[in-house]
């Protein structure tokens, strides 16, 4: 074999300069962020942090205005949520909400965090929602919020919807949460549960 230096090629050259520029900014952010540092998954089955909490979901149904934390703020066109299937499925209501995330499955567990944001159904020939909510965290553990957003394809058992970012205790995170119907009581109540798991988290 003859020997010979190796040389690195420009395109070798231009991509060490892009991971130097990458290490500098996680550098760089570490020290404008208390010393947090970006810590990536490097596989699925290790996400960075998890948790499961539960979502509660009461609707304002016109007379418990005490307890509801939900309300529908549009009415569907009756003649397009039952085009399909007598029943209906809602499509074109809109549901602003402000529920109450425990860790525990019972209601009056300990709160860990408000759920804030809307869901809307969005299937004429089913149920089938969108969420997008932040979990405002203020608690002893946590405080910050996470940020959660995609299509709630209710038909499936258990669905993933993205966690598009974060604050606090939650600086620039990012995963997947998979929820799941938990229990229901007719039209007023549900819960879902959500396995959260992030892969891009700031230690
Ligand atoms: C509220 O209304 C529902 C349905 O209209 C009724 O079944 C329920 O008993 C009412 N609850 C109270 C506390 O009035
Ligand atoms: C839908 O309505 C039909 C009658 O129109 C009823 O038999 C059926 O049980 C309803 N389905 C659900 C899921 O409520
Ligand atoms: C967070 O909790 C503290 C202590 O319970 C309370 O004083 C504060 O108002 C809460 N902040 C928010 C935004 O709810
Ligand atoms: C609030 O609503 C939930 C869900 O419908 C119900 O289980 C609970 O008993 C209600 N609490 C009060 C105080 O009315």
């Amino acid at each position: 074999m003859q020997g010979h230096t190796i040389k690195p090629s420009s395109k070798q050259l231009s991509s060490m300069v892009v991971v130097a520029a990458a290490i500098m900014l996680v550098l760089l952010a570490g020290v404008a962020h208390g010393g947090r540092r970006r810590l990536v998954s490097s596989s699925e089955d290790e996400p960075c942090k998890k948790m499961t909490v539960y979502y509660h979901d009461i609707l304002y149904t016109g007379n418990n205005t005490a307890n509801a934390t939900s309300a529908a703020v549009t009415k569907p066109a009756a003649a397009l949520s039952t085009s399909h299937w007598a029943n209906g499925t809602f499509f074109g209501l809109l549901v602003v909400f402000d529920d109450l995330v425990t860790e525990e499955q019972a209601l009056s567990s300990e709160p860990v965090a408000r759920a804030q944001g809307f869901y809307f159904y969005d299937k004429k020939e089913e149920y089938n929602a969108w969420l997008a909510f932040s979990l405002v965290f203020n608690s002893t553990a946590y405080t910050g919020t996470l940020n959660l957003m995609g299509a709630d394809l209710m038909y499936e058992k258990t669905r993933d919807i993205s966690v598009v970012g974060g604050t606090g205790d939650f600086f620039m995170s990012r995963g997947i949460a998979t929820l799941s119907l938990n229990a229901a009581e007719g039209t007023v109540y549900f819960r879902l549960k959500m396995d959260i798991k992030l892969y891009e988290c700031y230690v």
